[in-house]
């Protein structure tokens, strides 16, 4: 039977996505790449950041979409692993999961399928073919974000995860537009803000940040992404 066209483009789209998608993990396809070693250098800056509390969870968010937090995310976690590091990548933005783009092998099921206790946290986490690198994606894309992140039940999950990992790492949505951030904020060891240039006003960062205050959120620093340097890319300061 001939396809139609509609079905046709939409199996080439998704065949784009899954092969170009896996790309974006720079820190796992180039780890000698300059790009990598700024991701090294933020995770330098992470651990560093403060000297009473380890940085064993941390949380990025952004004042909109399309900052580059997951792909930030996602090479974040990749460079934690390679130090040996047991690490947890979450995609706790349950609205536009992109974990599991980025790690294709993910299965669908993940963290809403915890909170709606339909199954258990070691059958949500997946591995990947990155040493020491785990993934929790969001799972099925639920009715009710905000309520199923800021339940006791998502306490209880974190307290156990954070039991198991050395390093755990949000993926979130942008906190300007959602509540999600702001709740995860107030338990995870520290927050940071993503800028990317072109994406970001100064107001709306603004707004951001004082958004992450209001949670409660130990704000360590800001990526500014895509920033127009030497050499573009990413770049920490705290
Ligand atoms: N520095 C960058 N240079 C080029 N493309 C980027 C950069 N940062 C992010 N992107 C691209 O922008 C898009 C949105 O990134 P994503 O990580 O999904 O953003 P968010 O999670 O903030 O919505 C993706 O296609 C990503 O590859
Ligand atoms: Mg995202």
């Amino acid at each position: 039977m001939r396809k139609t066209k509609k079905k046709a483009k939409a199996e080439t789209r998704h065949r784009r996505q899954k092969s170009t998608e896996p790309q974006k993990l720079i820190a796992k396809l180039s780890p000698k790449s300059p790009h990598s070693e700024l991701f090294r250098s933020v995770r330098t800056n992470i651990e560093f950041s403060s000297v009473d509390k380890v940085m064993k969870s941390i949380l990025i968010t952004s004042s909109e979409p399309d900052s580059g937090k997951s792909i930030i995310c996602a090479n974040l976690a990749v460079v934690f692993a390679q130090q040996g590091k047991k690490t947890l990548l979450i995609d706790a933005d349950l609205r536009k999961p992109t974990v599991k783009k980025i790690f294709p092998g993910a299965a669908s099921h993940g963290l809403t399928g915890i909170l709606t206790n339909k199954i258990t946290i070691s059958e949500a986490i997946c591995e990947t073919d990155v040493e020491d690198l785990y993934v929790l994606p969001a799972g099925v894309v639920p009715p009710n974000p905000s309520e199923l992140l800021g339940s006791e039940k998502m306490k209880q999950v974190y307290a156990e995860l954070y039991e198991l990992f050395d390093q755990i790492i949000f993926d979130t949505p942008p906190i300007q537009l959602v509540v999600d951030a702001q709740l995860l904020c107030s338990f995870v060891d520290g927050s940071i803000l993503l800028v990317r240039s072109d994406h970001s006003s100064r107001e709306n960062s603004k707004k951001a940040l004082e958004k992450l205050q209001s949670g409660s959120a130990h704000v360590i620093g800001s990526i500014f992404n895509d920033q127009k340097m030497k050499m573009e890319g990413y770049y920490y300061a705290n």
